[in-house]
């Protein structure tokens, strides 16, 4: 069995991030989502992994490598432009063979993995399985329809009107039937291939399309708010240790200070990580942030936030919910009268209260 990780697209509903960086590794807890992911292949027991990449190419292999730190074997599919999941599929044909695989959604995140699933599809071999949970804005997803013995009937990209609160999970498992599916597609009216229309072209074929229900965690990390979310249940899960130096502050509940970070005077409370050589000064960190390396924060307040590396803060009270880029500064305006400065990338969204 393989795995085809999907890391190309474009990522616009995490920009300005994303300008500058691959969605599927912005980091959580100071590791990249995509991460996540990679260790839950592995676990379940899966070595050959296909990861498919697009204009963020060198970024993803960069920082992924050969897949060994992982335990995995991996190979780049480049797909020239996010023509859709059921595209990156097509694109895979060779790499994957009759192999029977599981697609894997980079910018997914599962809670407690998927060795469950995994072997469910090893001993009931289905021609695919796919997993569905309940949300409250199903239009957002792709949304499946049940029948009253539980079984796929319809399945839907983005309805306008869904038919249920069912949407998919980003996790697929596949025989290479699916192949047959993906080869009779014609782009959606969104001018993709959508794997939701090769698993209905399955279930019109006769096949068994079997559907798991998960009521545990998921997030497609693909915007803000879910990224804080699942960076603070990240954080909770954490074992508190202090590697850097810690003088004159009070660290309470769970906090990583990692090796070269440095606290001083400062008041931190869990659960928080401090990245390597991040530096934390006359400050207040709060719950459920996540300082990368080589930040400085002085003299501010800062919760319920991720700030990526080499970023800085000084002298701002408060920040919160707030998912600050790389090399960013923020420092208050000195002088009167009182106005705000800005200089802000294109598509940012800015929240002042005044
Ligand atoms: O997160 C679950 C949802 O993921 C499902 O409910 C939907 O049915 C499914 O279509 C997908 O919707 P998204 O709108 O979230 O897909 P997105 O464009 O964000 O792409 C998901 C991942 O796949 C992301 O890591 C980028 C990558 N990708 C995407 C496309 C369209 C590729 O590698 N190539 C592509 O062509």
């Amino acid at each position: 069995m393989k795995a085809l990780v999907l890391a190309g697209g474009s990522g616009t509903r995490l920009r300005p991030i994303t300008h500058t960086q691959a969605k599927q590794l912005v980091p959580v807890a100071n590791k990249p989502v995509l991460f996540y992911g990679l260790e839950a292949i592995a676990s379940a027991g899966i070595e050959d992994v296909g990861i498919v990449v697009g204009d963020t190419h060198a970024e993803i292999e960069s920082a992924v490598g050969d897949g060994s730190a992982f335990g995995l074997n991996v190979t780049y599919l480049r797909q020239e432009a996010p023509l859709g999941l059921a595209h990156a599929v097509l694109i895979a044909r060779e790499y994957l063979g009759d192999d029977d695989f599981v697609m894997y959604l980079g910018d997914n995140f599962i809670v407690g993995g998927i060795d469950g699933l995994v072997e469910r599809f090893r001993a009931e071999r289905p021609s695919a399985q796919i997993m569905l949970t309940k949300v409250l804005d199903p239009g957002q997803f792709g949304v499946a329809e049940l029948d009253a013995d539980g079984r796929v009937v319809g399945l839907e990209e983005k309805p306008r009107e869904p038919k249920s609160d069912l949407a998919l999970v980003g996790v697929y498992l596949f025989t290479p039937l699916v192949h047959e599916a993906v080869s009779a597609l014609k782009p959606s009216w969104r001018g993709e291939l959508e794997i939701t229309d090769a698993i209905q072209w399955l279930i019109d074929a006769g096949h068994q399309v079997q559907p798991t229900q998960i009521s545990g965690y998921w997030k497609d990390t693909g915007n803000v708010t879910d990224m804080l979310e699942v960076n603070r249940l990240v954080l909770e899960s954490l074992e508190p240790r202090v590697e850097g130096d810690v003088h004159d502050s009070e660290l309470i509940g769970r906090v990583i200070v990692e090796e070269g970070a440095s606290v001083r005077g400062s008041r931190v409370v869990g659960p928080v990580v401090i990245g390597q050589g991040s530096v934390i000064e006359d400050s207040y960190i709060g719950p459920f942030t996540s300082i990368a390396r080589d930040c400085r924060v002085s003299r501010s307040e800062i919760e319920y936030s991720i700030l990526l590396s080499r970023s800085s803060i000084d002298g701002v009270r408060r920040i919160e919910a707030s998912l600050i880029g790389h090399d960013v500064e923020v420092t208050p305006a000195l002088n009167a009268p009182k106005a705000h400065r800005l200089v802000l990338g294109d598509h940012s969204k800015v929240q002042i209260s005044s």
